[in-house]
Formats: C-alpha cells, sequence, structure tokens
C-alpha cells in the first residue's frame, strides 16, 4: 500500500487519516478522493473508531486544493463528475455519525478548506492559511466551498473569500467562525488530540444525536428541527449510556460509555 495517497493511524479509538501527497501540497486528484470516501466509509462502520481527525502530510499544507494538473485537461461534463465525486466524498464526512476533526496544518485552499469545512470542527495552526482561490484559476468552488462557507461564516465572508481569492490568516478564520480554534503550530497536534480524546469517551449515541440535530437542523425550519431535537432526545433514553450517564452522576463517580 505504498503508493496509497492516505495514511491510516489508528490511536486507540481515535483514528486519525492524513493525506499523504506532500510533494504536491497534498493536492486532491481523483485517487485522493476515492481513497477517502473509502476511509469515511470504513470509520463510519468501525465500532472501534469513536473520533476520526483528519489532516495533511508535512508542515505546509493540510490540503493545497483540487489537483490543478488534472483538472486542467477535463472536459464540462468531467469536471462536473469531478465535482460530484469530491461533493458526495465531503458530504459522506459530514454526515459520519461520528465526530470528524479537521487539523489544519498550513495552506487549507480550494477543496483544502472544501474538506476541512465537512468536517464537524476545525483547529488551525497559527501559521495556517485558508482560502477560496479558484477564481484565480478561472474557476468557482467545486466541493461544497460556496454552499458551506455560506452557512459557516455567512454572505458577506463566503462573498469576500470566492470573489477575491485572497487567503486569510488563521486568526481571521477564527473571527469568521470558520475554525474553532487557532493554536501555536507545534501544539496543534497536541491540542487536537486533546480535544479528540475527550470526544472518543463521551457517549457515542448522544454525540450521534447531537451530530445529527445539528446537521439535520442547519438544512430545515426551526419547527422541524425542533420536533427532530425532541424525537432525538426521546431516543437516547433506550441507550445504556443515559443509563450509566445519569447513575455515575448521582453516585458521583465518572461515567463510563460503552456505545449502547
Ligand atoms: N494541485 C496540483 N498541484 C499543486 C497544487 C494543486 N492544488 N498546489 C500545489 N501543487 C504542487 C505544485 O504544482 C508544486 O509541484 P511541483 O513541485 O511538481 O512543481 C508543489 O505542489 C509545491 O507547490 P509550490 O507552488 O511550488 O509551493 P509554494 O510554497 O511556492 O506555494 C501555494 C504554495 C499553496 C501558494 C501554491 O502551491 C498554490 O497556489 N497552489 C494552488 C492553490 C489553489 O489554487 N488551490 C485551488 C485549486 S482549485
Amino acid at each position: 500500500m505504498t503508493d496509497s495517497p492516505l495514511r491510516i493511524d489508528d490511536r486507540g479509538a481515535i483514528r486519525v487519516v492524513t493525506v499523504d501527497r506532500p510533494d504536491k501540497l497534498n493536492a486532491l486528484n481523483s485517487a485522493t478522493l476515492d481513497a477517502l470516501h473509502a476511509a469515511a466509509d470504513a470509520a463510519s462502520t468501525d465500532p472501534d473508531v469513536r473520533v476520526l481527525v483528519l489532516t495533511g502530510a508535512g508542515s505546509k499544507a493540510f490540503v493545497a486544493g483540487a489537483d490543478i494538473a488534472e483538472m486542467s485537461g477535463l472536459s464540462p461534463a468531467q469536471g462536473r463528475d469531478f465535482a460530484l465525486r469530491g461533493q458526495r466524498m465531503m458530504r459522506r464526512f459530514e454526515r459520519l455519525p461520528k465526530p470528524v476533526i479537521a487539523m489544519v496544518n498550513g495552506f487549507a485552499l480550494g477543496g483544502g478548506l472544501e474538506l476541512a469545512m465537512c468536517c464537524h470542527l476545525r483547529i488551525a495552526a497559527d501559521t495556517a492559511r485558508l482560502g477560496q482561490p479558484e477564481i484565480n484559476l478561472g474557476l468557482i468552488p467545486g466541493f461544497g466551498g460556496t454552499q458551506r462557507l455560506l452557512r459557516l461564516a455567512g454572505r458577506a465572508a463566503a462573498l469576500e473569500l470566492c470573489l477575491t481569492g485572497a487567503p486569510i490568516d488563521a486568526v481571521r478564520s477564527l473571527q469568521l467562525g470558520i475554525v474553532n480554534r487557532v493554536v501555536p503550530a507545534a501544539e496543534l497536534e497536541a491540542e487536537t488530540m486533546k480535544l479528540a480524546s475527550q470526544l472518543a469517551g463521551a457517549a457515542p449515541l448522544a454525540l450521534r444525536g447531537i451530530l445529527d440535530c445539528i446537521q439535520v437542523g442547519g438544512e430545515a425550519g426551526i419547527e422541524e428541527g425542533l420536533e427532530y431535537e425532541a424525537a432525538q432526545f426521546g431516543l437516547v433514553f433506550s441507550t445504556d449510556d443515559m443509563r450509566e450517564g445519569t447513575s455515575a452522576f448521582l453516585d458521583k463517580r465518572k461515567p463510563v460509555f460503552g456505545g449502547r
């Protein structure tokens, strides 16, 4: 598997998926899109994986975009298929029933920012630069960038980033709500693993309920969203973890969640 575009590394219940094309700044070609889709499928159904971390190899880039060399030769129909391939993969991560954290270790441009935005949480190194530079290539974002940036950071920020193509630094990304946290580059991995460990110790079915509610609610009206939340709230009362969590509180001990 030496030519795989991904590295997959299990650290207890945390699976770290690294896009591993550092000589191309981890650009997303078709093979990488497909490998990421397969990694999302595998993590989704593996009960031993409770949290996923996505990152890029090397210290320079998270992912510097879709592969420009591959895109340059595409026909319109192939361009549409390439966009759908990326969109489907990113939707798979977004709808994963367990938390996905983007560890943004450098450039997150174009498809890289799109990949980070389909994750549930984003931690960026203070050296990271984020942007949607497709306009500079005569292109537009095609892996969900216009849609997720709009929803994540609002219309003004989405228009500014996509129309100008200019990258922004990590601190501005934090101000715009594009990333959750910015940490010194040297502490990025430790801080990400700390957050991942915290989530790995939480009740998996309750985490799943929260992910579902926030995803469904973000794509529905308030009445439907509230109704969905109440239904999910009811559902967690069927779990052993809910009994464990509430009795551990009453017994003044630390809960142990088994995911049942
Ligand atoms: N697709 C394909 N290859 C890419 C790439 C991409 N999105 N981004 C970087 N690379 C490749 C470069 O072509 C170069 O390959 P080479 O050594 O075979 O020539 C290698 O990665 C290193 O990139 P380089 O441009 O030399 O690094 P840099 O430090 O000078 O610049 C960036 C870094 C990120 C500013 C620059 O690579 C860049 O602008 N990349 C494209 C970003 C982009 O437009 N993304 C959206 C694509 S839709």
